[in-house]
């Protein structure tokens, strides 16, 4: 497995020693409950600048740490991966930055990562390669280890032709990601806009999911694979975690914390401009303002876990949220009584259980999105079939979550309908939808994801066919 991540992230205390914790986000939820049931390494970012330790073992799964210097991570991860790919992939919601030093970096980082994966793979072997901060390493893979099979998965959407063709380097990044044998995208959208890429921009020939190759001479090397596979959550795992008394008990708590209100509303996301925050407040805040919700009836948590809080566009959108929530709160709150209880923290998983549990509506607003995690962590929690996901068009989960009410995030009125005929449903409608949620969530997880996705790589030719 190679990501920009490990599952840990490194806590270095005053004498200097490590204490490696688990790492919040969605792709090593994903990955780290495959990685514990197979023998294999994972090579991965060592999670701090300057950072340069030696693999070592957590959890059954060998860790291999890549070392990044400061200058590396402000170039390769704040820079290229987070202000030029991140805003590019997503439809440019934000401007993105091009920098040919940031290129550069990119391309000495995406190679040291290939470096150790050749170092660390078996003859034969299968290297699993994730997300965007890693495009170029199959190409360089293949160049170093002609012989392992490569995968590669785009957590992220892949933007239109149009969108894609702004970056400078868009053939090195082609090429680079065509060095995979197999190339797994979240939605079937995502993936035909990559062929197209590969098509109008290299003139390869493409014939449904199939990518040919040719060499120098015109004769056919490889076929390249590009399809769908959405990513899911451990469902039974976070099931049975919100099955627990404990959790059962703690969702009690925060509701009697909340005040007892008649609608709790909940958006849990990464702080990020992708994630529609700004929309759902000022959704939320027109509602208030009509009185088609009031205080204390009704209270939204939002919880916003930090992220990349270095880059310059996830400043000024803590910024605005962190005002927005103020002018709310201000407007619309009284002693004890809050419109928005606003957390910039990250909580352990039996927390989010509950918070989950104690949701009457779940919003899920993204401007876009490559899958959205969330939204099947809150169906997998509900087995007590109550509860409503309002869920924007615009996430790679929307293709699966018939059920959820679908809302256009820009459509402010829209959204306002979805979220009081969401607050509003009644008991039989909610079990109505909530289970058919449930079936797709619990019948397609994280372990049917990888397996599906594995079975398809080993089941691509891997020879030159005309070497
Ligand atoms: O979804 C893309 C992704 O990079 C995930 O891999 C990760 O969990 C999340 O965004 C958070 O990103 P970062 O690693 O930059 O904190």
């Amino acid at each position: 497995m190679v990501a920009n991540r490990l599952p840990v992230d490194p806590h270095v205390d005053a004498h200097g020693s490590i204490d490696w914790q688990r790492a919040p986000g969605g792709l090593v939820t994903a990955l780290e409950s495959v990685m514990r049931n197979v023998d294999g390494a994972w090579v991965g970012w060592s999670g701090a600048p300057d950072l340069d330790v030696p693999p070592f073992e957590v959890d059954n799964m060998w860790l291999v740490p890549v070392a990044l210097s400061a200058a590396e991570v402000e170039a390769h991860y704040e820079g290229f991966s987070n202000a030029t790919l991140w805003p590019l992939y997503h439809d440019v919601i934000a401007r993105p930055e091009y920098h040919r030093p940031w290129w550069d970096a990119y391309r000495r980082v995406n190679l040291r990562f290939a470096e150790a994966a050749a170092e660390q793979a078996a003859p034969g072997a299968t290297v699993w390669v994730h997300d965007y901060q890693l495009q170029l390493v199959p190409a360089m893979l293949r160049e170093l280890r002609p012989d392992v099979r490569i995968g590669f998965f785009n957590h992220i959407p892949f933007p239109s032709l149009e969108i894609f063709s702004q970056l400078p380097w868009r053939r090195q990044v082609i090429q680079g990601l065509l060095g995979a044998d197999l190339i797994g995208f979240q939605r079937a959208g995502d993936a035909s806009n990559f062929v197209r890429a590969v098509r109008r921009l290299l003139g390869a020939t493409t014939r449904g999911s199939i990518i040919t190759l040719t060499n120098g001479h015109g004769r056919v090397s490889r076929h390249v694979r590009a399809a769908a596979f959405p990513i899911s959550i451990d469902s039974a795992s976070f099931d049975a975690l919100a099955r627990t008394p404990a959790v059962q008990l703690r969702a009690r708590e925060i509701r009697q914390e909340l005040g007892d209100p008649e609608v709790v509303l909940l958006g849990v996301d990464r702080l990020d401009y992708t994630k529609g925050i700004r929309h759902r407040l000022k959704a939320y805040g027109e509602l208030l303002a009509e009185g088609r919700l009031t205080v204390p009836e009704c209270t939204l948590v939002q919880v916003a876990s930090p992220s990349r809080e270095n880059v310059g566009t996830y400043q000024t959108l803590r910024e605005d949220v962190e005002t927005t929530v103020g002018r709310i709160n201000g407007e619309f709150g009284a002693l004890g009584q809050t419109a928005i209880h606003y957390m910039h923290h990250n909580y352990p998983q039996d927390e989010m259980a509950a918070l989950y549990l104690a949701a009457d509506v779940m919003l899920v607003t993204a401007l876009r999105d490559g899958m959205n995690l969330v939204a099947k962590e809150y169906i997998a929690a509900r087995s007590d079939e109550r509860g409503a996901l309002v869920l924007s068009e615009f996430t790679g989960a929307a293709d699966e979550l018939a059920g959820a009410f679908l809302v256009n995030p820009h459509d402010i009125d829209g959204m306002k309908d979805a979220f009081m005929q969401a607050a509003t449903l009644d008991r039989r409608e909610a079990r109505r939808r909530m289970k058919k949620l449930r079936r797709r969530v619990l019948d397609n997880d994280v372990a049917k994801w990888a397996k599906t996705f594995l079975a398809v790589l080993s089941a691509s030719p891997t020879r030159t066919e005309h070497p």
